[in-house]
């Protein structure tokens, strides 16, 4: 049986969670640990994915991608580059279409990598966490984004998904994640005919603070608002504390940590840990041994001091971000705020939250695990495996999408307003258009405009595009004009994704006289015509070649850790066999039978720490089978 499957994405941090047995179990990963680091190492032989990217980091900083999430995605040139830019070590690669990649040196070589790719490796390293927990395959996955995912960013995350061998997909943002959890945990609600609750949640977290104000009836939320802050998160107070830092360090012991990446790096490390201490504390200590030039530093840092160093980087930032969602939102208050991410455990970040929105903060969701559960039960609600209490959600759009044609009708304009920004979804909709034969249909964000220029040339913010065709212009063309009436049945998934369901040519029914019902045209169709999807992702192309490839790198990994298990178990089999010969063997085997044992365990120790140190799986396997051959033939003499 497959389980539906949660994952919170997070640029530090990712969780994974499974709907089973009425609830929802977060697994624990290869080191105990609920959350797993967001990091891809690169190594001599193999690559240290997770945990192992972590504690490899320090001594691997230039062959270590962490900030996986914003990196996704990212295009040199860009606002969004310039803030990350001063958060990466390695080495940055322009891939088609101003994509950053990295370079990094990999199984002896320098080896290119897409972030698609990284996040691929990552995705596919929780996939088999996920796997081996379960024990069935994965069917469904809700992974949950952060709020300011744009088209091309989820676009590239299900191209990773893809790679990772993960197939149905849902992303939903971190805040409606977190909203359906609360819906589907929280007795209290009120009926559908009674008033709803409206509640808002704050998540602040490595690297972004969003902020979602959400209506409540049982079985029933919908996202009212929401806003964002990138930018605005627990990494850029650790580089608050570093820079602070920094400059004392060139006063105090002349050293420029600016200069050193690894010791900056370092600092950088040890500021977050300073941070949470002082979450609690008044004042804490920050000590770094032989940090640079064989110098040990240590400074203290109150939490005075560190209010004053972060408070230019929240204040204004939150206060925005918390205003304008109660505008859009258009509610004056909330009947409470529920806190998320970690960044909401420093004291200055709630205090303000709780001041500028005048609500009492509440804390009835576990803030690291809430988007990831919710993400577990809209995999699960999605799914065909288990029955779950019915929920309906809703996220609002925010933006508008329009619709734009070629081949229009000439004099005639070439474009539609799809879904207003107040829209909700998951949505569908019937639209009437004309066309004057077989035609290419894009959709866009943004407010509907008129194009002169061939609609290909409209590249910004694609969200999807079709080729509409069967239309046979002698037979579908209304008498004594050019056009054809067309009906598109459009919907935005649960994703924000974008489908032509389907196409028809219509007619208009002259039995009505208006030529309208319910508002709408009333038009009669009289052929369905062919859909088909074209690909709208730049990585279209390298996608079967980046999931092969992905596969080598997957078993490569694992020949390198069972390699490392057989030569750890040929150790232990030499020290095992050679005790036993004076011990328990002792009295089963005669003199000649000792000699040659323990001349056979010295040379393979030998071997083992000289030649033998860096050999293949089958050599060691070999010498290991030889010695438990030997074992088991004593062992039938007991
Ligand atoms: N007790 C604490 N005091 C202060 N900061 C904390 C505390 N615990 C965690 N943090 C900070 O919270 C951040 C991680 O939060 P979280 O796991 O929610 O992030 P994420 O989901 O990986 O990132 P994002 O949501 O931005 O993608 C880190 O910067 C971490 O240092
Ligand atoms: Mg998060």
């Amino acid at each position: 049986m497959s389980f539906p499957v949660g994952i919170d994405f997070g640029n530090m941090h990712s969780v994974i969670a499974v709907a089973r047995n009425n609830g929802v179990d977060v697994l624990i990963n290869d080191v105990s640990n609920r959350s797993t680091p967001s990091i891809v190492g690169f190594g001599e032989k193999q690559r240290y994915i997770g945990e192992d990217g972590k504690t490899k980091q320090i001594s691997n900083v230039l062959n270590t991608v962490d900030n996986l999430q914003t990196l996704l995605a990212l295009r040199f040139n860009t606002p969004d580059f310039d803030r990350e830019k001063k958060y990466m070590n390695e080495t940055l690669i322009k891939f088609p279409n101003d994509f950053v990649g990295v370079e990094v040196n990999y199984a002896g070589r320098l080896q290119q990598f897409s972030s698609t790719q990284l996040v691929a490796t990552y995705l596919n390293h929780l996939k088999i966490m996920a796997l081996n927990d379960i024990k069935s395959e994965i069917k469904d996955v809700c992974i949950s984004i952060p709020v300011w995912y744009n088209e091309e960013r989820r676009v590239a995350l299900m191209d990773a998904c893809k790679i990772a061998g993960l197939a149905e997909v849902t992303l939903v943002d971190c805040l409606t994640a977190a909203a359906v959890f609360y819906g589907l945990t929280k007795p209290d609600l009120p009926e559908l005919k009674q008033k709803a609750k409206v509640v808002g949640f704050v998540d602040s977290g490595h690297t972004t603070t969003s902020f979602a104000i959400a209506s409540f009836h049982q079985g029933k939320v919908k996202i009212l608002s929401s806003d964002f802050v990138k930018g605005l998160g627990g990494r850029d107070f650790d580089r608050a504390i570093t820079e602070y830092v920094a400059d004392l360090f060139i006063e105090k012991y002349k050293i420029d940590i600016r200069q050193n990446k690894k010791a900056y790096f370092r600092v950088m490390t040890q500021a977050e840990k300073l941070k949470k201490v002082l979450s609690v504390n008044k004042s804490g200590q920050l000590n770094i041994e032989c940090l640079m030039n064989d110098i040990d530093v240590s400074t203290e840092l109150t939490r005075e001091k560190f209010e004053e160093l972060i408070t230019p980087i929240v204040v204004k930032k939150l206060e925005q971000c918390i205003a304008l969602t109660f505008k859009r939102a258009r509610v004056e208050s909330l009947d409470s705020i529920e806190l998320l991410g970690g960044s909401t455990r420093i004291p200055l970040v709630k205090n303000l939250i709780e001041e500028r929105t005048g609500i009492k903060l509440s804390s009835t969701l576990n803030q690291d695990e809430a988007a990831v559960k919710g993400a577990a039960l809209i995999a699960a609600k999605y799914s065909s495996t288990i029955a779950l209490k019915p929920i309906k959600f809703k996220n609002v759009l925010a933006q508008n999408i329009s619709l734009y044609w070629d081949k229009p009708v000439p004099g005639r304009h070439n474009s539609v307003e799809l879904f207003s920004k107040v829209t909700h979804y998951p949505v569908i909709k019937s639209i009437f258009i004309e066309v004057s034969s077989d035609f290419i249909l894009a959709a866009h964000n943004g407010k509907r405009h008129n194009v002169k220029e061939s609609i290909s040339e409209i590249n910004h913010n694609l969200l999807g595009s079709w080729k509409i065709s069967g239309i046979d212009p002698k037979k579908h063309m209304a008498k004594k004009s050019e056009k054809i009436h067309v009906e598109l049945i459009v919907s935005c998934d649960v994703s924000k994704f974008v489908h032509v369901e389907d196409v028809y040519v219509t007619v208009k029914d002259s039995s009505k006289s208006d030529g309208k019902e319910n508002g709408l045209p009333n038009y009669r169709r009289i052929e369905h015509l062919n859909v088909e999807t074209l690909p709208i992702s730049p990585n279209h192309a390298n996608l079967t070649k980046w999931s092969q490839l992905e596969t080598v790198m997957v078993k490569q990994d694992q020949l390198v850790k069972d390699t490392e298990e057989t030569k750890n178990e040929l150790e232990s089999s030499i020290y095992s066999l050679r005790s036993k010969v004076e011990g328990v063997y002792s009295d089963l085997l005669d003199s000649k039978e000792k000699q040659y044992i323990l001349k056979l365990v010295d040379n393979t120790e030998n071997w083992l720490y000289d030649d033998g140190e860096d050999a293949t799986i089958e050599e060691y396997n070999s010498k290991y089978q030889k010695i438990k051959q030997i074992m088991n033939e004593i062992n039938t003499r007991q």
